[in-house]
């Protein structure tokens, strides 16, 4: 176990703040992680895991102990004619893992290429994109009880999954570390291009592979969304919300243009991005933070943003979009 103490999370999250943890804590093993958690240290201490920082928010220091998984390895424990059941360790770069198979041809997380943050939060944060979901392809998911430094394993059902949602996020929020989880990807893949323009960026392709769709996201994602490394953000700020289909009617009726798509049981889904675009948002700034031109969903450190910064930008949103359109849009980035 390699422990700091006063340790700047400046590197651990990808939105910048400049803040620090009372102690870091990195292992490299479930075994080191489990003896850990039965420390007094780690007793006694209010325990954070990250993975890759890129949906965190803090709001200041962090008075207890970060931990960060260091597990990485990538096997494949299950293979038939038509499928392999890969199992991977929490620390692993999600789009490492996502390269990797693509590479070799196997299916099911092209659409997910380039996002960032590691194994472990994919499936905790249910990460989706041009109409993929993590869950689609979790078969399970390894934990340790932070209480009891028991490991567990939850099956897909078992873990509650919803639209960036998960029961690690909800009913057993801060009781489980995520250790591994194991995916079932496709030997002959069937493409899922229906989402937004990523047909057609493919038109020019006759027989596309999923190393063909990989690239077209990362393209597309590219264009649209921050790079990390040059501009701080979380990636999407904000959830996109779910209304009752009588309300959407209502606001169509007042917003012809409103894009919207079904969310099933008479519910509909608004891109939160246009909301916020209608209500003015695009490039404005508060103190360091910014709404970002391409993509009013995410908010960014364009020029040393402090969290209070961030915060007061995101209430002025949130409070003129309920203003508005009488919509409450929800963070999707967690604040710490
Ligand atoms: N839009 C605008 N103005 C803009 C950009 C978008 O009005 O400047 C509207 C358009 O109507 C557009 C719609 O928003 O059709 C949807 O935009 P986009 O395809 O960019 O997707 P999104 O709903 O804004 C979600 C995810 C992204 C994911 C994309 C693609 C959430 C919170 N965000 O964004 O995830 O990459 O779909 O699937 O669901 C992330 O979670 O960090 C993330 C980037």
């Amino acid at each position: 176990m390699n422990l700091l103490e006063n340790y700047s999370l400046l590197p651990h999250n990808t939105f910048g703040m400049d803040v620090y943890a009372r102690y870091f804590a990195e292992y490299d093993t479930v075994d080191e992680l489990a003896d850990f958690l039965q420390t007094d240290l780690a007793r006694s201490h209010k325990l954070l895991p990250i993975g890759a920082g890129s949906n965190l928010l803090f709001t200041g220091d962090y008075d207890g102990i970060v931990l960060h998984s260091r597990v990485r390895f990538c096997t494949i424990v299950g293979d038939t004619p038509d499928e392999v059941l890969v199992r991977v360790g929490s620390g692993v770069v999600w789009d490492d893992f996502c390269d990797d198979m693509c590479a070799r041809g196997f299916g099911g997380i092209e659409n997910l290429s380039y996002i960032p943050g590691e194994i472990g939060a994919s499936a905790v944060q249910n990460i989706g994109a041009y109409g993929v979901e993590a869950k689609d392809v979790i078969v399970c998911v390894e934990t340790i009880e932070t209480a009891t430094g028991q490991a567990h394993t939850f099956d897909a059902a078992a873990c509650d999954y919803g639209y960036r949602h998960s029961i690690f996020k909800s009913e057993l929020q801060g009781q489980h570390i995520v250790t591994a989880v194991t995916y079932r990807l496709q030997k002959k893949p069937t493409l899922r291009l229906d989402y937004g323009n990523l047909r057609d960026t493919l038109s020019h392709i006759a027989h596309p592979t999923v190393a063909d769709v990989r690239q077209a996201v990362i393209d597309i994602r590219r264009q649209k969304l921050p790079e990390p490394a040059e501009l701080g953000s979380a990636g999407s700020f904000f959830k996109n919300p779910v209304v009752p289909a009588a309300q959407f009617e209502a606001l169509r009726a007042q917003y012809p243009t409103m894009p919207h798509y079904p969310a099933g049981d008479a519910q509909v889904k608004i891109p939160a991005a246009w909301l916020i675009e209608q209500c003015g948002w695009k490039g404005k700034t508060v103190g360091g933070a910014a709404v970002y031109d391409k993509q009013p969903l995410v908010l960014v450190n364009k020029n040393h943003a402090t969290p209070a910064d961030v915060q007061i930008l995101a209430q002025q949103i949130v409070d003129s979009v309920i203003t508005k359109f009488n919509i409450k849009i929800d963070p999707e980035a967690n604040y710490i």
